[in-house]
């Protein structure tokens, strides 16, 4: 649907552009408009069409831009990054960068896109993945075997991207990141072991909320519930900033991160993680996967190797995987 990405770039700034002027700028048939419309609305995108002035998005959009996001980008980071893709359309970016590595992707390259059809998260769930209004990158690394802590590691380096924006947050054990019990950013780590070898493929990806005005939600239960748990950087902050700006940021810490993770391990960030710690003296439940039992009690912080620590009825236990529900709050 090339001429889905041609008609954004007109209409990206909010403003009403009739179907007309559209086709003459275009060089095509009003049809065609309609279906590149149709396309970019299946993409979550919220547009009005009104009868007599035309379309206008609901909410202005600033494109992704690889030149952008490259000038913003520290010089550790850009001579770090073999290669910077942003794509407009796929499926995911997690999965993009697998499908692609070694084939034509290097390591050390960053992929961003600007809607997923098939946005995954974490324990098989999707991922809400709207045209234009986040941020879905996905960073493929190599890294020595020992990766305890990895993930609350890379959950650090968004938290202080995001405090550098001027917003407060924090990290729920192991990498969600929450602005006052909301969900503003997810992470989704896989990694692919071989046997033999002494470094690991890694492949981060990171779903950033960052204007959710302009999407167009379903109506069902599960989309409403979506829409009341998480919240974006346009709410928090009264005005959109711009993702080619942050997904910089970004990527400077996540190198910065990764790569004193490599040489320190996690106990270097244990007093980091202490600051962001959005679970700490809470009481939770672990829900455990498949076949062992949930558990329940308070939670005591992380250990040196980024296990949470659990108080169940004065016993520590270190937990190293499972699904985190909060039951109250600090006591
Ligand atoms: C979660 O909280 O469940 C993790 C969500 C991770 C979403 C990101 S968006 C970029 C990358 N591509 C995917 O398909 N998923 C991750």
């Amino acid at each position: 649907m090339i001429i889905a990405f041609e008609l954004i770039k007109k209409i990206a700034d909010g403003k009403f552009h009739s179907g007309q002027a559209l086709a003459q700028e275009l060089k095509i048939n009003r049809a065609h408009i309609w279906r590149a419309i149709a396309y970019l609305k299946s993409l979550k995108l919220e547009i009005y069409s009104v009868k007599g002035k035309g379309y206008k998005l609901a909410s202005p959009i600033e494109l992704l831009n690889e030149a952008h996001i490259l000038e913003n980008l520290s010089q550790k980071t850009a001579t770090a990054l073999n290669l910077l893709q942003v794509l407009s359309v796929t499926h995911s970016t997690n999965d993009y960068v697998k499908e692609h590595k070694l084939r034509s992707l290097p390591e050390k390259t960053a992929v961003v896109a600007e809607a997923q059809t098939q946005g995954r998260g974490r324990a098989g769930r999707t991922w809400f993945s709207p045209f234009g209004a986040n941020i879905y990158l996905s960073l493929f690394w190599k890294l020595k075997q020992n990766l305890s802590g990895l993930s609350l590691v890379v959950g650090l380096a968004i938290a202080k991207s995001l405090e550098e924006l001027g917003v407060t947050v924090k990290v729920k054990w192991p990498n969600d990141i929450y602005y006052e019990n909301k969900k503003m950013v997810g992470i989704l780590i896989e990694s692919e072991f071989k046997p033999g070898a002494d470094t690991q493929n890694i492949f981060i990806g990171m779903g950033l909320n960052v204007n959710l005005q302009g999407c167009a939600f379903g109506s069902s239960e599960a989309d409403l519930e979506l829409k009341n748990t998480i919240t974006d950087l346009t709410s928090v902050l009264g005005v959109t900033p711009s993702r080619n700006l942050f997904i910089a940021v970004v990527l400077n810490n996540l190198v910065e991160f990764l790569e004193k993770f490599e040489s320190h391990g996690f106990a270097y960030f244990l007093p980091m993680w202490e600051k962001y710690d959005y679970l700490m003296g809470k009481l939770i439940s672990v829900i455990k996967p498949i076949a062992s039992q949930n558990l329940v009690g308070h939670a005591k912080g992380v250990s040196q190797r980024g296990e949470l620590l659990l108080d169940d009825q004065g016993v520590l236990k270190a937990i190293c995987v499972g699904d985190i529900k909060v039951r109250e709050n600090l006591r």
